[in-house]
């Protein structure tokens, strides 16, 4: 952080403190003496600073007026640039007669606004005024951003999130001084902005599932649903982000996860006959043809709109995750190589990122991508790397010299989930808002030089497991991001120096009652549950729950959905039937619970189906539960997996699972499963639930056999989880 002035004093005025607020306020002088907001306070602002005087009168409730100067106000000021200063820097002057908040740019005035809501009462984030009478202390705080780029990505291609929810999202991130919003507008699965010359892109791409073309690969089949932004809508969020001092970042994902808009346009594709059979007539390539030229007149068609309509300097072009395979098989792209004398694969991605480069180029942008596009280190200087796929992958951008956004997915995908038992990823890794916190450039192993090159740090929400997760509603969204952006935003910002004991108790003493007041359903750490057995407990055995103070505990006990709220210790001789878990205003803690309910058992069993087992994932991963397995074909009706136990087993439940965990994909879609109890006679148990059911068999089962009930699953295989067996205990 730039150091702007020597820190004087920081003492209590008048019972008021300047509080320590987020991001960590950088440089501050308590004064003498409050300011008292009342019905005659108002809001004035220099003329370009208009959108920020309307922006900060919602939150207070005051009226605005012309006149910068005099008492009762509170002036925005734009001030003069000075050579060393963050065009993100504001100054921020508290005295008896008026609040002046200055910077030399609308984001520096905006970080400021920012500074002055985070010393008022948590109540005024929900915009219903501020009482008449509220103070705040004299004092002037000046500070200054760590980094340019404080970002988040959200990906709004796989679970399509409307106008409202990313306006919404905005709100919340200009909140805790996030500055870049990174949209993830094209994948496999969805094409979400208005193309005007090609209309068929949104009006068909948008939607997927029921009669498109598009195939729904996560579980919705009959119903058609999604959506996409006409570019009216998206001008609207361009001005209402940058209004709260947020740059939308476009993305079109390029040339892979292209499978959305090569299902509208096949020509886009290599040129070899797909494989059709295992995926039920599927065509399942999803990456632009590199050697087909009318490819380049579409992407400039595409592009073109793109650059015409974000004012961002950076567009983002892809460049992850390309299926390289289809490239070897083409004899097309195959020639171009010959002709280039390139012997990788990868050198062909360089010269498509190339021609992308140059069509962005020619509408006076630069190019975005993803770390895999820098491989080679031959693609141009001029584009902005986002490192995702590791602290090594940023490593090297920043060592081969790109200007670099740190977002490797162990820290900063909050997709992922927080511990090993809630909903999420799990790939990259599983982590809460302290590993975030905790993120730390030296021991990351950045040296000086490459730190020069980095420009920011984002995080990430991919949204593949969001669709099972009622979208329309933000819970999920909310509950995965927050805190952990509160803790992004903090080491975009200052860093960590104040270590995370100090941080964690800011979180909860100042940021919990400011989401809360802002509706943010966000997630709290989970209560700790201690069991004394009946032996120890003297009769019978006793839960005692800890948890964070200022959060209420409730719990759940199987076989009812009543709510009990814990008020003290309680007695059981079952303690796994109980779940515990707690709540501040919106939010929500994950379960808690004696580790008894957790405990499984792994039955010897061996697994067969009537499609096929993949070379790759063999049934054995799954029987012998060390990880999943794989069928060699999509399902079809009357398809079906049987698992077998070599010893009829005694559970109290059974969860069987298709499809990875929390992703609604590689499902059996729709079908039921059967218990058998002899092995030869099956009864119908249970309807899949998202490719899962849960049985509770009363008796010892010998085998049980889920039935597949659907004509297609929209993928090339079915996943195979190994069963959760709970015991009787
Ligand atoms: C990515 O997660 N494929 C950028
Ligand atoms: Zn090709």
């Amino acid at each position: 952080m730039k150091r702007l002035l020597t820190l004087l004093c920081a003492a209590l005025c008048g019972g008021l403190l300047l509080a320590s607020a987020q991001p960590a306020d950088g440089h501050r002088i308590s004064r003498p003496g409050s300011f008292t907001f009342g019905p005659a306070t108002t809001i004035a602002a220099d003329a370009a600073l208009e959108p920020l005087a309307r922006y900060l009168a919602g939150y207070l409730g005051c009226a605005i007026r012309n006149d910068v100067t005099g008492d009762g106000v509170v002036a925005l000021t734009l001030d003069a640039a000075s050579d060393d200063a963050s065009p993100e820097a504001y100054r921020l002057e508290i005295t008896p007669e008026h609040i002046r908040i200055g910077g030399c740019t609308y984001g520096g005035a905006f970080n400021g606004v920012q500074a002055l809501l985070r010393l008022l009462p948590p109540a005024v984030y929900a915009r219903q005024g501020l009482a008449s009478g509220t103070e705040v202390a004299c004092g002037v705080i000046e500070d200054a951003p760590r980094f340019a780029y404080r970002g988040m990505m959200l990906d709004v291609a796989r679970t399509w999130v409307g106008p409202a929810g990313v306006m919404r999202y905005i709100d919340l991130l200009a909140c805790h001084n996030i500055n870049k919003l990174h949209l993830h507008l094209s994948d496999d699965e969805g094409w979400r902005i208005e193309i005007r010359s090609h209309p068929e892109l949104a009006e068909v791409g948008g939607f997927r599932g029921g009669d498109s073309p598009v195939k729904a690969v996560y579980g919705k089949w009959s119903e058609k649903y999604g959506g996409y932004f006409t570019q009216e809508e998206m001008r609207g969020l361009i001005r209402y982000a940058a209004e709260r001092n947020i740059e939308i970042i476009p993305e079109i994902d390029l040339p892979g996860h292209s499978r959305n808009i090569a299902s509208l346009h096949p020509e886009i594709r290599c040129n070899y006959p797909p494989d059709t059979v295992s995926t039920n007539g599927y065509d399942y390539r999803s990456a632009w043809c590199v050697a087909r030229e009318e490819n380049y007149r579409l992407l400039e068609d595409i592009l073109g709109e793109i650059c015409e309509l974000f004012p961002s300097e950076y567009i983002h072009v892809g460049g992850d995750e390309v299926d390289m395979s289809q490239w070897k098989r083409c004899p097309d792209c195959q020639a171009l190589m010959r002709q280039r004398g390139m012997n990788d694969p990868h050198q062909l991605e360089d010269l498509f990122m190339e021609r992308m480069a140059a069509i962005l180029a020619r509408h006076g942008k630069r190019p975005a991508v993803w770390n895999e596009a820098v491989r080679t280190g031959g693609f141009t200087r001029e584009s902005r790397v986002h490192g995702w796929e590791s602290v090594k992958a940023c490593l090297d951008a920043t060592a081969k010299g790109y200007q670099t956004i740190v977002m490797p997915g162990e820290y900063f995908y909050f997709d992922m989930r927080q511990t090993p038992r809630e909903d999420g990823h799990d790939w990259a890794a599983v982590f809460d808002a302290r590993k975030v916190y905790g993120f730390d450039f030296a021991r990351a192993g950045f040296s000086a030089e490459q730190l020069r090159h980095v420009v920011g740090l984002s995080g990430a929400f991919w949204s593949e497991a969001y669709v099972s997760h009622e979208p329309e509603k933000p819970d999920y969204l909310d509950y995965m991001t927050f805190p952990r952006i509160c803790a992004l935003a903090r080491i975009a910002w200052s860093g960590n120096d104040e270590g995370w004991d100090a941080y964690y108790r800011e979180l909860k003493e100042q940021h919990y009652p400011r989401m809360a007041a802002m509706g943010i359903r966000f997630r709290l750490f989970p209560p700790k549950v201690a069991y004394a057995a009946p032996k120890a407990a003297g009769g019978s055995g006793v839960l005692t729950v800890t948890s964070e103070e200022g959060t209420e505990v409730f719990y759940l006990v199987d076989g009812s959905d009543r709510e009990h709220r814990y008020t003290g210790p309680v007695r059981t001789d079952q303690p796994w039937k109980y779940r515990f878990y707690t709540r501040y205003g919106t939010a929500r803690s994950p379960y808690a619970a004696d580790d008894s309910r957790w405990r499984t058992i792994r039955p010897a069993l061996v697994i067969e189906t009537s499609m096929g087992e993949s070379e790759r994932f063999p049934y054995t991963n799954a029987s012998t539960y060390r990880g999943l397995a794989r069928t060699r074909r999509a399902c079809r009706q009357q398809d079906w997996i049987l698992y077998t136990f070599e010893k009829p087993v005694t559970c109290r439940e059974m969860f069987l699972q298709t499809g990875n965990r929390q992703l609604p994909k590689t499902i059996i879609t729709t079908g039921y499963a059967e218990v058998s109890y002899d092995g030869a006679r099956f009864e119908r148990a249970a309807e899949l639930e998202k490719g899962s059911a849960t049985l509770r068999p009363e008796r010892p089962v010998k085998a049980v056999r889920i039935v597949s009930t659907c004509d297609d699953n929209g993928t090339p295989y079915v996943t195979i989880q190994p069963p959760q067996v709970l015991p009787r205990l």
